[in-house]
């Protein structure tokens, strides 16, 4: 069976899945038996385009390049949203890429409801429906007979949470923590460095890691919404992002990195959940200074840590990028892959 897509947003991390499917077209389907045809992309600033028997993606992205409008494609229907591009096109497969909005969830939660009403499976890197509402869309999801993935919310596409869910399943996790931005973690390694906050900032912006308002990240709500996914998707709780303590890094001047540094220290951003006795579980994101011989103070750029405290294995550590145009844009590889290995069993 051919898996139809559609885009649903095509910025950075889109744009990034369409280059890896261009490039592995034929390995995926030599190797998993996957194929694939790009239907529709509909994006709220370029525009969209549909056409039924699929869409020249090189095309897509050199116009992207070129003109940044989807609508100048010289063929196909143009002009639908993403609504209408979800229930109208004959897609069989949602790429939900369209911008993070952690206090509402919102385009992206009424994608993910249309698509499942459709019956569409779903990938997605957004996090908002996702630390908003995992537990009411996992569960529509799986009334209607349809598969949501979403890899990459948390670590784009380091396996962290595959690694959670499936690998150390029963493994008892108690803890989590680790460094879980990747645009914060490349901004505090770069003015150690000397540079300044907001040269750092511009170049995480440039290199496609922060989100579309960087606010989200260095104000810590990125963090906030990764460990709010990870305590109620690979914990099992049930915690909503207002009942967690969250403190960014605007506050860390280059003369704290400095003295932190005489300390034998390193800023970190750290984001944490942990289990209590009485059942529920405490989670925080915060900055911490962190001893310089601690493997997490060697974490640096936009690589991200995580570790896993569990009863039978003790401490399992993920390392791997946390943001970028192409980390991300595998990780929705890797969920379209899940998806049709489970599809087509
Ligand atoms: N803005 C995010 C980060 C992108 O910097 O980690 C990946 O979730």
């Amino acid at each position: 069976m051919i898996t139809r897509i559609a885009f649903i947003g095509f910025g950075v991390v889109g744009q990034g899945l369409a280059e890896i499917l261009l490039e592995q077209k034929t390995d995926l389907k030599n190797q998993f038996g996957f194929e694939f045809e790009v239907v529709a992309i509909a994006d709220k600033m370029k525009g969209s385009v549909y056409a039924e028997n699929g869409l020249d993606v090189q095309k897509l992205l050199d116009l992207v390049k070129s003109t940044g409008k989807i609508e100048d494609y010289p063929e196909g229907i143009k002009g639908w949203d993403s609504i209408q591009t979800i229930t109208e096109t004959n897609a069989n497969l949602i790429v939900e890429v369209s911008w993070t909005d952690i206090n509402t969830g919102e385009p992206a939660i009424s994608h993910i409801k249309t698509a499942i009403g459709c019956h569409k499976h779903i990938v997605m890197t957004n996090k908002g429906p996702i630390a908003l509402a995992a537990r009411e869309l996992l569960s529509m999801a799986k009334t209607n007979g349809v598969e949501i993935r979403f890899e990459g919310t948390v670590l784009s596409g380091t396996p962290a949470l595959n690694l959670g869910v499936n690998n150390l399943a029963s493994s008892k996790i108690t803890k989590i923590a680790g460094i879980v931005n990747g645009t914060t973690n490349y901004i505090l390694t770069e003015m150690e460095k000397g540079l300044t906050y907001e040269v750092a900032l511009k170049q995480a912006q440039d290199l496609g890691y922060a989100e579309a308002d960087p606010t989200a990240d260095v104000e810590g709500y990125d963090a906030l919404g990764k460990i709010v996914i990870l305590t109620n998707v690979v914990m099992g709780g049930n915690i909503t992002k207002d009942q967690v303590p969250c403190q960014g890094i605007t506050k860390i001047t280059y003369q704290d990195i400095k003295e932190a540094n005489k300390e034998g220290k390193r800023w970190k951003l750290i984001a944490g959940a942990e289990l209590k006795e009485d059942g529920f579980v405490d989670a925080y994101v915060r900055p911490e200074k962190i001893p310089l011989d601690h493997p997490l103070a060697a974490v640096s750029g936009p690589i991200n840590a995580l570790t896993y405290t569990t009863k039978y294995l003790g401490d399992v550590t993920i390392v791997g990028p946390g943001a970028g145009r192409e980390a991300t844009g595998y990780a929705l590889l890797t969920d379209i892959l899940d998806i049709h290995r489970k599809v087509s069993r």
